[in-house]
């Protein structure tokens, strides 16, 4: 039996990763640990809300007493840490929201399980879930992120997940607390929170809505399945060296015109619309501030390190994508209307 601690597991990637942790792993304990803010939505565990080794905690990883109540509580083996804020648009109206859940909260949990652990680390793993953009922007071209290119995060989401990676790494090599890190790409698939921009393109063609593309729409991004990230996830928390950092990526880069057009063509199509129906709702905006050009990951360290590969080719991925907002309207519409945060009252009654 191990008890295994997952942050932000209502949100977007951490939903992906509960499911697929509580049904392959039986034996283990899944405790996930969620805040609920705007970004967390209990609908996205409904699959497997009743399974008997999955546990859910209310709580802020903020608020430090409850935290090491909560190791106390559940004798935690593995942390793997999601919860976050993770809208770069959001980062640049309101950063110190970033800051004190990004970087005070991890540091909140590092210091818990430091303190739970007592320097006892046999068995034990801090996996704390990070993002490329903390290497900064690629000029176009061939070069990729590696794991030794150099920290440069220009908005204040990357430079709060950036803190928060070398306070993961301080932790490590002050008290040897036994850490890994991955860094991964931009994720796309079911139960995205419809400010990101597949989602929302989706969202809007379907009802008709601008789709405002920042500046000249020729910014580049290096798209993941999300079921290939979780799976990446499980297999560096079991299999990834103590101190490592990974990264996670699909060699998978779309200029964002082109993977529009391509959202267009195909959202329009599954709604039984003519070809070009939706092209008009193409609308350039103003840019956003600081936008990084292009990221684009290298990720051969962890294929051949630990044989991990995508799974999915882009077309069927994106094809699956459209098809779920597409039949899960009610999940969409629930998100958009605010219904979703009934969620954990209906589940579990009033806090
Ligand atoms: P998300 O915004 O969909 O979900 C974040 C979750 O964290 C939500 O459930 C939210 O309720 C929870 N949360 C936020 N603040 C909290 C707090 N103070 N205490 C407890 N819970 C809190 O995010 P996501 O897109 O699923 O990303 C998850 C992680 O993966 C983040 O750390 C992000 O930086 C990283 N990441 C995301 C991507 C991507 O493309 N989405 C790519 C690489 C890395
Ligand atoms: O690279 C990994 C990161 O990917 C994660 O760490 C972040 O949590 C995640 O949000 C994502 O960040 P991006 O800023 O790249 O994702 P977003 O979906 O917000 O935007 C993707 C690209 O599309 C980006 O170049 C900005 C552009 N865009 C976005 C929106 C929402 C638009 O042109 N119009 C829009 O309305």
């Amino acid at each position: 039996m191990k008890n295994i601690l997952i942050t932000g597991g209502a949100g977007f990637i951490g939903s992906h990763l509960v499911r697929l942790m509580v049904k392959k792993y039986p034996d283990y304990q899944i405790i996930n640990l969620d805040a609920l803010t705007y970004a967390g939505n209990l609908a996205n565990l409904k699959e497997i809300e009743q399974y008997p080794n999955y546990k859910f905690e209310k709580a802020d990883i903020c608020d430090f007493p409850t935290i090491q109540s909560l190791f106390e509580k559940y004798q935690v083996d593995g942390v793997i840490h999601l919860a976050a804020e993770s809208h770069v648009d959001r980062s640049i109206k309101d950063p110190f929201s970033f800051a004190r859940t990004n970087v005070m909260g991890t540091l909140n949990m590092l210091q818990a399980a430091k303190l739970a652990w007592k320097g006892n680390y046999i068995g034990k793993v801090f996996y704390h879930v990070s993002t490329d953009e903390v290497y900064g922007a690629l000029q176009s071209g061939m070069e990729l992120f590696t794991e030794q290119t150099k920290y440069d995060p220009h908005s204040p989401y990357s430079a709060s997940k950036a803190s928060s990676d070398h306070f993961v790494r301080a932790y490590h090599d002050t008290y040897g607390l036994p850490v890994k890190i991955s860094n991964c790409s931009n994720n796309y698939g079911s139960y995205q929170f419809p400010e990101k921009l597949i989602p929302l393109f989706i969202n809007n063609i379907r009802h008709n809505k601008p789709l405002p593309v920042y500046g000249k729409g020729e910014n580049v991004r290096d798209w993941l399945y999300v079921d290939d990230h979780a799976r990446a996830i499980d297999l560096i928390f079991h299999q990834g060296k103590i101190g490592d950092t990974y990264n996670i990526g699909g060699f998978n880069e779309w200029k964002n015109i082109d993977l529009i057009k391509l959202l267009i063509k195909v959202t329009d199509r599954l709604l039984g619309r003519p070809e070009g129906t939706s092209d008009h709702l193409l609308t350039f905006v103003a840019d956003r501030a600081g936008h990084d050009l292009r990221y684009a990951i290298d990720s051969t360290k962890l294929k051949n390190e630990l044989g991990w590969m995508p799974s999915l080719q882009f077309q069927e991925g994106i094809e699956k994508t459209v098809k779920w907002y597409l039949d899960n309207q009610t999940w969409l519409d629930e998100v958009t209307s605010g219904e979703y945060q009934c969620y954990y009252e209906k589940m579990y009654g009033k806090m």
